[in-house]
């Protein structure tokens, strides 16, 4: 495995990030929507960087399975518990490949009348996607590689490593 991103660095865009949201949502209450498993680790470290009251949900969706290739059909398998409409919306997600599941899951939200809709990704593989989807806060943008470490698995191992590593 080889280092992409230290602990320092992610930790360091975490808390830019956090400031840049937390300045956007001033006076806002935001709920927080991660998306499970991947982008546990990260949100935990933005929802405590950030300024503004938030609530935490999350959901579960499915393509992956278990290796590394989408399988391009997606299963909401855990549904968000708290009602959305009229709420000031931002979905949490660890990365974004193809962008099938970020386009599936904010069509299902939309549709449930939020006050506002944006997302966060930590990291972005412009050169994979699929389908037009662009994330309204992103951390790193990565070249094609499959990365693991901060949440993100291969066969649900790596997951609590410190840093992003290409594998
Ligand atoms: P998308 O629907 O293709 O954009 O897939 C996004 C999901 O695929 C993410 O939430 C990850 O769970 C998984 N994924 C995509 N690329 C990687 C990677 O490099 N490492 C680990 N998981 C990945
Ligand atoms: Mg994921």
């Amino acid at each position: 495995m080889k280092l992409l991103l230290s602990e320092k660095e992610v930790q360091k865009k975490v808390s830019a990030l956090a400031r840049q949201i937390s300045c956007d949502y001033s006076g806002k209450e935001v709920l927080l929507i991660g998306i499970l498993k991947g982008a546990f680790i990260f949100m935990a470290d933005l929802a405590r960087q950030m300024t503004v009251p938030v609530k935490i949900d999350f959901v579960r969706l499915a393509s992956y399975g278990s290796g590394r290739c989408s399988s391009g059909k997606i299963k909401l398998t855990k549904d968000v518990e708290m009602p959305i409409k009229g709420k000031d919306v931002l979905v949490i997600e660890d990365i974004i490949d193809t962008g099938i599941t970020l386009r599936y899951l904010c069509r299902c939200l939309k549709a449930r009348r939020p006050r506002s809709l944006k997302v966060v990704a930590l990291l972005d593989k412009p050169q994979r996607r699929r389908v037009n989807f662009e994330a309204d806060y992103i951390g790193f943008k990565i070249p094609d590689h499959f990365v693991v470490g901060y949440g993100l698995d291969c066969g649900e191992e790596y997951r609590n490593l410190r840093g992003i590593y290409i594998i």
